[in-house]
């Protein structure tokens, strides 16, 4: 049988000796956020296939890397390309890089994604702080036998995704004067966009956004106690909504729009989180 707890430590191990501090933040970037990375002092990039055990990302315009360095003088590591359950990956797999991160010493996570707007009153380009989120995969990441040194076997979700983070991200929209709205993410597995009737059926359920990842990711964190704040970038308007078609061109055309915004409230997050 695998032995995860070595396959972590594995991986750790050889991101530490690379680079050689402790990472206190970490962060997934979603579509269009992975200009972070460029802004990070002191980077050392490590490429996916280079890390033991690691998987590789297939998807387009998702590359592939662990980039580590001080943002804000705070030690970060962020992934550059997530892993996603449609590329055909099991949720243990997708969030393997959570479970190294907690293992290099990171306390809080930063998940960000693109998301289609379920709420009749999102707009294209705004951003959405995730309060809740439902799992419409079908499948945990926690399935299978739980190792009590990573995490308990029943974890509590009560507060996936940290009040006390939510508020500090409040201040900073306030700061730098961006509405921010929240909701309810609820994931998918995708890769198909949703029909009309599945977002009616999400909106029934009480979801504002959809999405194809991130969840797998949260759980993972809570179940190894990692604080998350989660961030939505609402890229389109769900199916149905409008009498138009969906367009993945249309999802990164928005992102990229949104993208100094976003930045500036990842920024100011890492700053003060
Ligand atoms: N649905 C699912 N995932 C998405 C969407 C959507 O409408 N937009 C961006 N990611």
């Amino acid at each position: 049988m695998v032995n995860v707890k070595q396959q972590i430590q594995e991986a750790s191990l050889f991101i530490e000796n690379k680079i050689g501090f402790c990472p206190e933040v970490g962060l997934i970037l979603g579509s269009g956020l992975g200009i972070l990375a460029d802004l990070v002092e002191n980077a050392i990039e490590i490429p996916y296939h280079k890390i033991p055990n690691f998987p590789v990302s297939t998807v387009e315009g998702h590359a592939g890397k662990l980039v580590a360095g001080q943002v804000k003088g705070k030690n970060v590591i962020m992934m550059k390309g997530r892993f996603h359950l449609y590329e055909g990956y099991d949720a243990q797999v997708t969030t393997f890089p959570v479970r190294v991160m907690k293992a290099l010493g990171v306390e809080k996570l930063v998940v960000t994604n693109a998301a289609g707007g379920v709420n009749v009153d999102f707009d294209p380009g705004e951003l959405m702080l995730i309060v809740d989120h439902i799992n419409n995969l079908g499948t945990n990441p926690l399935i299978g036998p739980n190792d009590s040194e990573l995490g308990e076997r029943f974890p509590d979700m009560s507060e996936p995704y940290s009040k006390r983070l939510m508020k500090l991200a409040y201040k900073v929209a306030e700061k730098e004067g961006f509405n921010l709205r929240e909701g309810v993410y609820m994931a998918s597995l995708g890769p198909t966009y949703e029909t009309p009737a599945e977002v009616r059926l999400a909106r029934t359920l009480g979801a504002d956004a959809v999405g194809m990842s991130t969840v797998p990711e949260v759980i993972v964190a809570r179940h190894a106690g990692i604080e998350v704040l989660g961030i939505s970038c609402i890229t389109n308007k769900a199916a149905g909504i409008l009498d138009q078609p969906l367009s993945h061109d249309e999802v990164v055309e928005v992102a990229e729009r949104v993208k100094p915004t976003f930045l500036n409230l990842v920024l100011g997050m890492i700053e003060k989180m």
